[in-house]
């Protein structure tokens, strides 16, 4: 019988992976609502935005604007995404507590996503994981692209394992590996995590799922069975990588969550909070959720209304 973890830490990237893939930009009003609900749900971590540069993601711009409008609850913590200097020193004047570097499995992407190699990402984020040490300010780390890219298809694990050690040796506390394009299976995607768990402590990763195959819970599932207790979403199933083409949203938060209720995984999360959540941002964008949860909920609500 397999032992899955008692408690899991959900983090939510939704108002960050989800809204900069949107062909609009979503209003900073919106965006600040949207993570105040989604703090109320009982969500620890919940990535506010991206220091990025406006002509890559213009989605992301107004984060500063983000950051200061929110009311900050205690126990919640606010990351966004950093890419250089510029970035960093933008997210520690924006008052940021927590910040995220992105580096990539695969060279390819990681020029099309930051216009440098692997190597060269990794030297851009020494200054910044010092200086955010030297400011107190917690440092996360991405892999993206571990179960394939879009560019250069298979990625090897070894890959994989050497970058995110890389990010590890920067001083990240977290390494979130990113499944960007979707295109994992449960036993691929158990290869990865053992292979980098056989060089980095398992309790040190995470795991970002895209949904574009429909096989991120499965994954997820796969990955709890080896002791991953960490799992990055998307409310209502947002979200995309506008330098991954086709990638579809992050598994729904709603989706991952009932799954855990139903195993018996402590969160500390509301479920009938966080769809409250994906209705408020499903609602604002004009279109219906991508989580088949939330999709469930609202039937059920509906239908006790008229019967
Ligand atoms: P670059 O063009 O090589 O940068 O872009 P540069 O240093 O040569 O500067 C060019 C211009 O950008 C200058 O402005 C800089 O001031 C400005 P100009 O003189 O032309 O007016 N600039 C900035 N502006 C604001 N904030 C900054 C910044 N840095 C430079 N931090 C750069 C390099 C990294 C900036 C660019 O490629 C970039 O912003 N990329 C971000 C791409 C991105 O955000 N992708 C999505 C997030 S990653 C993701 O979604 C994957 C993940 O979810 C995990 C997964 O799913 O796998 C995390
Ligand atoms: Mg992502």
């Amino acid at each position: 019988m397999v032992r899955l973890p008692k408690q899991v830490r959900m983090v939510e990237v939704g108002p960050r992976d989800g809204l900069q893939n949107e062909p609009a930009p979503v209003p900073v009003a919106t965006r600040i609502v949207l993570i105040e609900r989604l703090a109320e749900s009982g969500l620890s971590a919940i990535e506010a935005g991206a220091f990025v540069s406006p002509k890559w993601v213009p989605q992301m711009a107004g984060s500063a604007e983000v950051l200061a409008g929110i009311r900050r609850r205690p126990g919640v913590s606010y990351p966004v995404l950093v890419p250089n200097m510029q970035g960093f020193e933008a997210a520690r004047a924006a008052g940021a507590d927590e910040i995220a570097v992105f580096a990539a499995a695969s060279e390819s992407f990681s020029r099309k996503n930051i216009n440098c190699s692997i190597a060269e990402s990794l030297e851009r984020f020494r200054p910044v994981a010092a200086a955010a040490a030297e400011a107190g300010i917690k440092l996360r780390g991405y892999v993206s692209c571990v179960l394939g890219c879009p560019y250069e298809g298979e990625i090897a694990p070894a890959k994989v394992t050497e970058v995110a050690a890389g990010l590890l040796q920067l001083g990240c506390y977290e390494i979130s590996l990113g499944d960007t394009i979707g295109v994992g299976t449960p036993a691929k995607a158990q290869a990865m995590i053992e292979a980098v768990a056989a060089r980095l402590p398992r309790e040190r990763l995470a795991v970002h799922f895209h949904d574009t195959y429909g096989q991120a819970l499965a994954n997820i599932l796969a990955v709890l069975e080896l002791g991953i207790a960490v799992t990055d979403s998307s409310v209502a199933g947002l979200g995309g990588c506008p330098y991954a083409p086709g990638a579809s949203g992050n598994v729904a938060s709603e989706d991952v969550l009932y799954m855990l209720d139903g195993l018996g995984i402590a969160t500390g999360v509301d479920l009938a909070a966080l769809a409250a959540a994906g209705r408020f941002i499903s609602e604002a964008l004009g279109r219906p959720a991508a989580s088949k949860v939330a999709r469930a909920l609202a039937a059920r609500t509906s239908k006790s209304v008229t019967a």
